[in-house]
C-alpha cells in the first residue's frame, strides 16, 4: 500500500524502467540505487565528524598536485565498493584516481561509465561545513568492445545518461537528472531511504546574488571583472539593483543555493596559475553540474562556449564554469563576445561607470 511519498527507487522505476526509451530495463536505475548506496554511506561517515577517526590529512597527494585528506580516499573507496560488483559498469574515473578503475575480473561488466568526486569542497571537512559528491553517467559508445580506457570517457556533457549530486549539510538530499528535468530527492536518516521533495526544481531566470572567489580578481579577464563590477556598483551603478554575494567553497553548496532560488556561480578562466585552463574538473564536476543546471533552466558556459558541447581531451582536464540563472549567463556570455570583438569600449574607459555617459542599458 502506498503512503503517497515517492522513493528513489519508486521514481527511477517510473521513470526508467516502465517508460519506452533507451535506458528501459538498461540497468540504469539499478546503477543509480548504487549511487544512493554509496551516497547513504558517505553521509553516515560523515555524520561521525572527527569521533570517526577519518579527519585530516591521508600525507599522499592527488593526480592534479593536491594534498588528499583521509576522506577523500575512504569516500572514493566506498563509490567503488557500491559500484564495482553489479554488472552494469564497464569502468569508474575519479578525481582521487590518475586512470580509469577497471572493474575487477571477479565480477561482470556493463555498458556504462561513472565518473565521480567522491567528496567535493573537502576543505570544508575541517570546519565542519557543507560537503558533497558529484557523480556523471555515460553510455559507452555501441561499437566499444575493448575494456574501458580513457578514450571512452571522452565524450561531450551533453551525452550524460545521467547525472547528479549529494549535498551533505543539516540534511541530506540528492539531486538528480536523467533527462527529463532536476529532481531532489531528502534522506529520510532513521529509515534509510531517499524521498522525492523537490520535484522538477526550476532556476529563476533572474536573480541578484553572485557567488565568485573573489581574492581571484586582479587575475580575471574583463568580461568577468565587468559583470562583478556592475554587480557590486549595485543600485547607483547600470543594474539599477543590489547584488549579495556568497563563496562558500563547495561547488555542490554553490549549485545548490542556485537550484534552490537562483544565483550564479563562477570558477572562471584567471591567469593565477596560467597553465591552467580553469579550475574545476570537466569531466566529474562542469559535466553533471551543467546537466542538473540545464535541466533546470539554467544555463553552464565557460563564458564563451556551452559546457555540455566540449569534447573532453582528457580525464581530468579543468574547465572555467559559469553557471545558473539563465538571463544572468547569457548576460556573461555576451560580455565575453563583446570582449572578443573589442565592442567594450565603455568598460575600459576612465569613465566606466558613468552610467550616463555610456553604458547602454543591456537587457539580456
Ligand atoms: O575542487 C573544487 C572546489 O572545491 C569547488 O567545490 C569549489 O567551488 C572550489 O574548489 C573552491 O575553490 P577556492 O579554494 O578557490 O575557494
Amino acid at each position: 500500500m502506498q503512503d503517497g511519498r515517492t522513493t528513489l527507487s519508486k521514481f527511477l522505476i517510473d521513470t526508467l524502467d516502465r517508460k519506452p526509451g533507451p535506458e528501459a530495463a538498461s540497468g540504469l536505475s539499478a546503477l543509480l540505487i548504487d549511487v544512493a548506496a554509496s551516497i547513504k554511506t558517505i553521509a553516515a561517515a560523515l555524520t561521525r565528524g572527527a569521533l570517526g577517526g577519518q579527519h585530516g590529512s591521508a600525507q599522499s597527494v592527488n593526480t592534479h598536485g593536491e594534498e588528499q585528506k583521509k576522506l577523500d580516499l575512504v569516500t572514493n573507496d566506498i563509490f567503488l565498493q557500491h559500484c564495482e560488483w553489479d554488472g552494469l559498469l564497464a569502468g569508474m574515473v575519479s578525481e582521487e584516481m590518475d586512470g580509469v578503475y577497471a572493474i575487477p575480473d571477479a565480477y561482470p561488466r556493463g555498458e556504462y561509465l561513472l565518473a565521480f568526486d567522491p567528496l567535493d569542497g573537502s576543505s570544508n571537512i575541517d570546519i565542519n561545513g557543507v560537503v558533497g559528491s558529484i557523480f556523471s553517467v555515460l553510455k559507452r559508445a555501441p561499437d566499444e568492445s575493448h575494456a574501458a580506457d580513457e578514450a571512452s570517457f571522452l565524450r561531450p556533457g551533453r551525452e550524460q545518461v545521467a547525472a547528479g549530486y549529494a549535498i551533505y549539510g543539516p540534511s541530506t538530499m540528492l539531486v538528480l537528472s536523467v533527462g527529463n528535468g532536476t529532481h531532489g530527492f531528502t534522506l529520510e536518516r532513521d529509515v534509510g531511504n531517499f524521498v522525492l521533495t523537490h520535484s522538477d526544481i526550476r532556476i529563476p531566470e533572474d536573480s541578484c546574488e553572485f557567488a565568485i572567489n573573489a581574492s581571484n580578481e586582479r587575475f580575471w579577464e574583463p568580461p568577468v571583472r565587468r559583470y562583478v563590477q556592475e554587480c557590486k556598483d549595485g543600485r547607483t551603478g547600470c543594474r539599477a539593483q543590489d547584488f549579495n554575494m556568497r563563496w562558500i567553497a563547495s561547488m555542490v553548496a554553490e549549485v545548490h543555493r542556485i537550484l534552490m532560488r537562483g544565483g550564479v556561480f563562477m570558477y572562471p578562466r584567471d591567469f593565477k596559475t596560467p597553465a591552467m585552463e580553469g579550475r574545476l574538473r570537466l569531466l566529474y564536476e562542469a559535466n553533471p553540474m551543467s546537466f542538473i543546471v540545464e535541466q533546470a533552466g539554467g544555463l553552464s558556459i565557460t563564458g564563451r562556449e556551452r559546457i555540455l558541447d566540449m569534447k573532453a581531451r582528457a580525464l581530468h582536464q579543468r574547465v572555467p564554469v559559469i553557471l545558473g540563472s539563465r538571463n544572468e549567463v547569457a548576460r556573461i556570455h555576451r560580455y565575453h563576445g563583446e570582449y572578443d570583438r573589442g565592442e567594450d569600449k565603455p568598460f575600459t574607459s576612465p569613465l566606466f561607470n558613468e552610467r550616463s555617459l555610456f553604458l547602454p542599458e543591456t537587457p539580456a
